[in-house]
């Protein structure tokens, strides 16, 4: 093995933890030399994709203790803490996927032991990669519409039976709450795009679909298989035995410098979209579609004296792609970020306090939609 190349492990390298492949550059700079999981099969796949001398075992401790330079950490979001808390005792560098925890505590703990090991700790928010948002950001701040005063996201996702009421996704216990375990992404980007975080919130949800269709009887973890036939919703059946989170919420939020804001998350719709609204005091601007070349419109002169609305805006951008890796191109880029913030300290678009303020903010939106809609202050950052 070339000396310099960084040593990277992986926890979780099934699933969500094959964007890690974008790290595995043997010889030129950064390799796999290591991945846990408790599924046989992903270990498995590990070995086929990374070579046979990895090193692989279904305890996370065992990988931890390989002398690695940096480590993936892309568990299902309630093993986030127990495992960052552990790579930071002997791991420089940290990617953790998003949620970064699933309590605001559980965050702390984690940013705090980071703060105290100076570790290089990252956290997967790849939203802020996509080129779409990317866009958007450098117009708000090039002053397309003005200085911010309301952004609004309604977030429609159309494989929410396929992928959330299965498995352990579909339990409090694990997630907190879909509000969160999705809406982390949304609320981290309007803090983005706004460039302030939110200090109140007032929410409600509810289970409105898929709390009375067939569900399985047994405990184990359902099929996650995402197709276009699975319509609709109420034709569908094998959900988990256990659901007691919310398949639509809708959270309004009073950000930083009397920003306002709205996060509204449906489960149940046809077709998958995040369509944000951006409003400053000289214009409006939307993204109508989220992928690379879907547009994102600026309305910005007024062309009439009583209303007269019209669909394609003043100016047309758009994103464009980045490359052909996952998330519009995001996936390939987070990745080599975070191979260069291992490597350097630079800094990062993504931060561990923004991810926290996103988890925060979710977490006291689900408390209070579970209070009957009870406005809540969201905790600061810890100093
Ligand atoms: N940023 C993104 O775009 C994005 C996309 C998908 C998922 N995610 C995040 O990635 C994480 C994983 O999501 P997923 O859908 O891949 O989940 P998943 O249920 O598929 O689990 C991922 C892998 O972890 C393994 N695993 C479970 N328990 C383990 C343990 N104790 N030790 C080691 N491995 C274990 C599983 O066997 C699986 O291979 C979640 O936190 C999710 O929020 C992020």
């Amino acid at each position: 093995m070339a000396s310099d190349d960084l040593r990277i492990g992986v926890i979780g390298s099934g699933g969500r933890g094959w964007l890690a492949k974008h790290a595995h550059k043997p010889d030129k700079g950064a390799r796999i030399v290591a991945c846990s999981d408790t599924s046989a099969k992903a270990l498995a796949d590990a070995r086929a994709a990374y070579g046979d001398s990895i090193f692989t075992t279904d305890d996370y401790r065992r990988l931890l203790e390989q002398k690695l330079d940096a480590v993936f950490i892309c568990t299902p979001d309630f093993l986030h803490e127990e495992h960052a808390l552990a790579a930071l005792d002997c791991v420089p560098g940290i990617y953790l996927e998003k949620p970064m925890a699933i309590t605001v505590e559980g965050c702390d703990r984690i940013l705090l032991k980071a703060r105290k090991k100076r570790a290089r700790l990252f956290i997967g928010h790849n939203m802020r990669y996509m080129t779409t948002f990317i866009k958007m950001r450098t117009l708000i701040q090039d002053g397309a519409i003005g200085r911010v005063k309301s952004i609004w996201c309604r977030h429609f996702i159309c494989y929410g039976g396929d992928a959330y009421f299965r498995d352990w996704h579909s339990e409090r216990k694990y997630t907190t709450g879909l509000l969160l375990q999705k809406g982390a992404h949304d609320i981290d980007v309007i803090h983005w795009l706004s460039g302030a975080y939110t200090k109140r919130v007032s929410a409600f949800g509810n289970l409105s679909v898929y709390g009375s269709l067939p569900r399985r009887t047994d405990n184990q973890p359902g099929v996650r298989d995402v197709l276009a036939k699975h319509w609709p919703p109420t034709a569908q059946s094998g959900f988990s035995k256990h659901i007691d989170v919310e398949d639509q919420n809708t959270v309004i939020m009073e950000l930083e410098g009397g920003i306002l804001g709205a996060y509204l998350q449906c489960h149940f719709t046809p077709d998958a979209c995040r369509n944000y609204t951006v409003i400053g005091d000289e214009g409006r601007l939307e993204n109508l579609g989220d992928g690379p070349e879907d547009p994102i419109m600026v309305w910005n002169k007024r062309r009439s004296d009583w209303g007269g609305y019209r669909i394609i805006g003043d100016e047309v951008h758009y994103g464009g792609k980045a490359d052909s890796s996952g998330h519009g191109g995001a996936d390939a880029v987070i990745v080599n970020e975070f191979l260069d913030y291992v490597r350097t300290g630079c800094e990062t678009t993504a931060t561990p306090e923004a991810a926290r303020m996103s988890v925060a903010t979710g977490c006291v939106a689900t408390e209070s939609l579970r209070n009957g809609g009870t406005p809540m202050d969201v905790p600061p950052l810890p100093a």
